[in-house]
């Protein structure tokens, strides 16, 4: 698979952000979702395609993009959706399947239809579930910031805590992840975005 290098999947943002603003707010995002999965790739003695990590998470949010309306308000009560906007986008700009997939399969520790179901979510039912050992990783990697106002660091026990109310599954699958890939030192992160940490 031929994958897009970092310039062309930063003008691929350029061209679907609906303002400056949410650019910076997207990308940025993406860039540290980028570096903490890179340094887990970097520890992890697992095999796995650091390049295709990488590229993954810069791809995985563009899908928000398509949720802002022209005023430039974010649509919060669709924001489950963002994943498969961004599959959509992907396939419309031509990009493989696997390279899709980062975007329909980061959310929360993995949708299943069961979920969508359970919890009545607007977007077709089916299992929206990281696969590879790449995909588990932007997947994870994506849980320790978050594009709040102001965007915030999160630890693991944070999110831990946060995944409570979708069930004890889920917090489970989510220790899963911490026990594969350890945790990422958001040290050099915050210092350098200077976000805080929750
Ligand atoms: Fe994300």
């Amino acid at each position: 698979m031929i994958l897009p290098t970092v310039n062309e999947v930063r003008a691929l943002h350029e061209r679907y952000a609906p303002s400056q603003e949410v650019l910076d707010l997207v990308l940025t995002h993406c860039e540290i979702v980028c570096d903490l999965a890179a340094q887990l790739v970097a520890r992890t003695a697992l095999p796995i395609d650091g390049d295709l990590v990488r590229v993954g998470a810069l791809l995985h949010d563009i899908g928000v993009y398509r949720l802002y309306d022209q005023d430039g308000r974010l649509d919060h009560r669709n924001y489950i959706r963002h994943g498969v906007l961004g599959y959509e986008i992907l396939r419309e700009e031509g990009f493989p399947e696997p390279l899709r997939r980062f975007c329909s399969c980061h959310t929360g520790v993995g949708l299943t239809r069961h979920d969508i179901r359970e919890q009545k979510l607007d977007i077709p039912e089916a299992d929206y579930v990281a696969g590879t050992v790449e995909e588990q990783l932007v997947m994870y990697a994506d849980k320790f910031h978050s594009k709040t106002t102001p965007p915030t660091f999160l630890t693991a026990d944070s999110f831990a805590a946060r995944m409570e109310r979708f069930g004890a599954d889920k917090v489970q699958a989510f220790g899963v992840l911490r026990a594969q890939f350890g945790e990422p030192d958001l040290t050099s992160a915050r210092a350098r975005y200077g976000h805080a940490l929750i």
